[in-house]
């Protein structure tokens, strides 16, 4: 009796303890990433943007276990790219890298289709990156001063090349035409590499882009190059003066990227992508690959999900004002 009293409870234990650890592996996430993730850039392949996706994406593909896809999806200055994102599956598997795009689209477009803040889980920040201004090689003006004199004789006849409304190379030539006192013409692109290829081509005048595409051109002499636009000179170019220090006052355009994920995505997986994202930030060959091309990792205080919420609301708060200043609209 003793004995069929112990085997008794000797069972109801193993299958209390099997309860338990059933209940125990239920309450884990599932196992992720089973499969690829798709990273979507809003831009044209090549482009600064890309450069700063695949480079990343390449190096949190170990970290994850999983290839890093990019997906280019292009138009309307990323608003179709962040639109397409807003509404995907929240599976884990579907993740979105943008610029200052995702905060001055708000002003720039009256009727967007998602909202920026409310629509995404933010993931974390990635790389602040300067910007340029070039021209093409043949371009009359040799430095910055003849280049607002020649601008300014030739009005709305200067072509500006840039990636559609919503672009850092749109802002960037917003603001040179609101410092500078002129007016060009503006030529849309689905990203910075194809209009790079029309300035090097000769068909477009003058270009505004980021030091991640534009620091190989402007060492190979194939660009006029005038001037960064950081408040100081960068270690990538020591030598290229920045704009403001050439008369444009207090002219400063920095572009950072952000990385999403449609709203929903759970926490621990937009965790873990965030470690991804920090461990890429310190593998070398990317800190290597991001300094020569003039980036900077952004600081500690961007890089939770919660830095870059609060850094893209006040980026809103910040450039909606300017931007509608201007009357420039999308739509
Ligand atoms: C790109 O990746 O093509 C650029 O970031 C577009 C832009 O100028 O915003």
């Amino acid at each position: 009796m003793k004995i069929l009293t112990m085997t008794i409870l000797r069972r109801l234990l193993a299958l209390g303890f099997a309860a338990v650890c059933a209940a125990g592996v239920s309450a884990q996430p599932a196992a992720w990433p089973t499969k690829p993730i798709t990273l979507v850039v809003p831009f044209a392949a090549g482009g600064p943007t890309d450069v700063v996706a695949r480079t990343l994406g390449a190096s949190m593909s170990k970290t994850l276990g999983q290839t890093v896809v990019i997906e280019n999806k292009l138009g309307a200055g990323g608003t179709v790219a962040a639109a397409y994102v807003a509404r995907a599956a929240p599976d884990g598997y579907t993740f979105f890298i943008h610029h200052n795009g995702m905060a001055t689209a708000t002003a720039l477009y009256r009727k967007l289709s998602y909202n920026p803040l409310s629509d995404f889980e933010f993931v974390s920040q990635a790389v602040d990156v300067p910007m340029t201004l070039l021209a093409r090689k043949d371009f009359p003006a040799n430095n910055l001063q003849e280049l607002i004199a020649y601008v300014k004789a030739n009005q709305r006849k200067i072509n500006l090349a840039n990636a559609g409304l919503g672009a850092v190379s749109q802002l960037c030539g917003m603001l040179l035409e609101r410092t500078m006192d002129v007016k060009v013409t503006a030529i849309p692109f689905q990203g910075t590499a194809p209009a790079m290829n029309a300035l090097l081509g000769g068909q477009v005048d003058i270009l505004c882009d980021q030091t991640t595409q534009t620091i190989p051109q402007i060492k190979a002499g194939n660009v006029k190059f005038y001037g960064v636009t950081t408040k100081n000179r960068i270690k990538a170019l020591p030598d290229a003066p920045t704009l403001s220090e050439q008369g444009l006052k207090d002219f400063e355009v920095v572009v950072w990227h952000g990385i999403y994920a449609p709203k929903g995505t759970p926490r621990p997986i937009i965790d873990r992508m965030n470690a991804a994202v920090r461990a890429a930030l310190k593998d070398p060959d990317v800190t290597k690959r991001m300094a020569d091309l003039g980036a900077e990792v952004a600081p500690d205080s961007k890089l939770s999900p919660e830095g870059l919420q609060t850094w893209l609301k006040a980026e809103i708060d910040k450039w909606g004002p300017i931007i509608r200043s201007t009357g420039t609209f999308a739509d």
